[in-house]
């Protein structure tokens, strides 16, 4: 009987390894992209019509992890705008498994990807972004509800051709406007779990950086980024310091401020100048007209500052509007009128939407019982570390959280990788040092080291090992 049971048990094995052929769509598989170094995990990209009607449909982008796929957890990632592209930004120049090589025809690998501790799914979203689409022209008046809709329909319908990782571990995250973009998400997913008396999602976390959380905070302390940068004068600092009101401040110019606000707005506008990054102003700027020249000529582009290549979104365009590059991913199958761009030209994004207060939406997440990670690369300029600290310290107190993990430094290497506070066990806000407003792009290591941590559950390591 034992016997016969071992035996069975061999045959069952090789069975099911037979069989164990993922259910995932061949169709959607990329084989290989153009200029790309030899991997060990599969990617897969393609389309998902999230109302067949209008003609609406997301295009994904979706990479294995590294190694041991099937036991790692899958990762949403969002970028922001609204309009911009989670494909460009995220998977090729930020956390995914490639950068664009200098020649803006080839690929080199991100020893740092984030898919080292997950699978992850990036989403051109909404429609009018990237390789999104809709047959409908007026699909592309988008705001927040319409946004966070079609994500549900999409992660619903992308669940089916994925069916191994329905129940699999979800950690859902994203940069800039993705600050609305996936609490949002999230709140649908939670209200479709408590309804649902089939499948659920299995949310874990919640991690975003830079993130817009409300305006009327985030705006101000660009300002103060600005002035303490030396990025602009003390008449002006002080000047937006008095005159600006910014608590009806809204996105569309001119802001609903007081004449003198919007002077002295214009004026610290003016004085930034175009010749800096806003998204990080430590690193030196990319001259776009001079890379565009030197690509068409076959030249590398590469501009090292600070160790990082500052012309790979030029690299990254040109490597994507690639015929080659768009049929290796299954993008662009209703041949778009227009190029791919890294942020949309044609969404006509509510503007109002931007003025949604994201901390009400963060508490109910988190009264969920999900971990909340709120990171902020410390030399960004567009949503600065000093609004969102402030406002994760206020959310903290809102929900009478008391600080679990004190202010302090975390390490990455023997380094200060940032500073780190924690409140309620749940609540996580971290600093990214030397990072902008795209994170794993200054900062690719500190920024894994962060992700890691965040979902395999762990703190930051608040000491070195060894001391030193
Ligand atoms: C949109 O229109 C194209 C033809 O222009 C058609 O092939 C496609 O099926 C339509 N719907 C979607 C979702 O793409
Ligand atoms: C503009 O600001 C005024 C106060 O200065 C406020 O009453 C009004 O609601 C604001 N408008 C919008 C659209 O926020
Ligand atoms: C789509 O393909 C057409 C035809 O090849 C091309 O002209 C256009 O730039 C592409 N658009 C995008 C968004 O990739
Ligand atoms: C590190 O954090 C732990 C809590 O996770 C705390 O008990 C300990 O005192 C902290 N150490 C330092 C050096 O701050």
């Amino acid at each position: 009987m034992g016997r016969w049971n071992e035996f069975g048990g061999v045959l069952l094995s090789i069975a099911l390894v037979g069989v164990a052929v993922k259910g995932y769509p061949a169709e959607d598989m990329v084989v290989k992209l153009p200029g790309q170094p030899p991997v060990g995990f599969k990617q897969y990209a393609g389309y998902v019509d999230v109302d067949v009607n209008a003609g609406r449909s997301l295009f994904y982008y979706f990479v294995e992890a590294d190694k041991d796929p099937d036991n790692k957890p899958l990762t949403l990632w969002l970028n922001g705008g609204p309009g911009c592209s989670s494909v460009g930004g995220g998977a090729f120049t930020e956390l995914g498994p490639f950068y664009p090589r200098g020649d803006g025809r080839s690929l080199r690998r991100n020893s740092m990807s984030w898919n080292r501790a997950s699978n992850l799914l990036f989403v051109e979203s909404p429609v009018g972004v990237g390789w999104s689409y809709s047959n409908t022209s007026s699909d592309l008046d988008r705001g927040d509800a319409s946004t966070a809709k079609d994500m549900y329909i999409f992660m619903m319908k992308w669940n089916e051709k994925f069916p191994e990782l329905k129940t699999r571990e979800l950690f859902l995250t994203g940069e800039s406007y993705a600050g609305h973009y996936i609490p949002q998400l999230t709140d649908v997913l939670l209200d479709h779990n408590a309804h649902s008396s089939g499948f659920k999602f299995n949310i874990k976390g919640v991690a975003i950086g830079n993130p817009l959380l409300r305006l009327d905070r985030d705006v101000p302390a660009t300002y103060e980024f600005f002035w303490s940068h030396g990025m602009i004068s003390d008449e002006i600092g002080l000047t937006l310091m008095n005159e600006c009101d910014f608590d009806d401040y809204i996105l569309d110019s001119p802001h609903n401020v007081s004449k003198s606000c919007f002077k002295a707005i214009a004026e610290a506008n003016g004085i930034v100048g175009g010749y800096v990054n806003n998204y990080d102003v430590i690193l030196d700027y990319c001259y776009p007209s001079i890379v565009e020249q030197e690509l068409r000529m076959r030249k590398m582009a590469t501009k090292i500052s600070i160790g990082v290549d500052v012309c790979m979104s030029l690299e990254r365009l040109f490597y994507l509007n690639l015929h080659e590059v768009q049929m290796a991913l299954h993008a662009n199958r209703t041949k778009l009128p227009y190029p791919w761009s890294m942020c949309s030209e044609r969404l006509r994004y509510n503007d109002m939407d931007a003025s949604i207060n994201m901390l009400p939406v963060l508490k109910k997440i988190i009264q969920h019982g999900i971990p909340v990670w709120i990171f902020s690369g410390d030399q960004d300029a567009i949503v600065p570390l000093l609004g969102s600290r402030t406002l994760v310290r206020e959310l903290a107190h809102d929900l009478k959280f008391k600080i679990t993990v004190p202010y302090g430094a975390w390490f990455h290497k023997h380094q200060v990788g940032g500073w780190v506070t924690e409140y309620g066990n749940l609540l996580t806000f971290a600093t990214v040092r030397g990072a902008a407003h795209m994170v794993p792009f200054a900062q690719p290591s500190r920024a894994l080291h962060l992700f890691s941590s965040f979902v395999n559950g762990r703190r930051l390591p608040n000491t070195t090992h060894p001391p030193v």
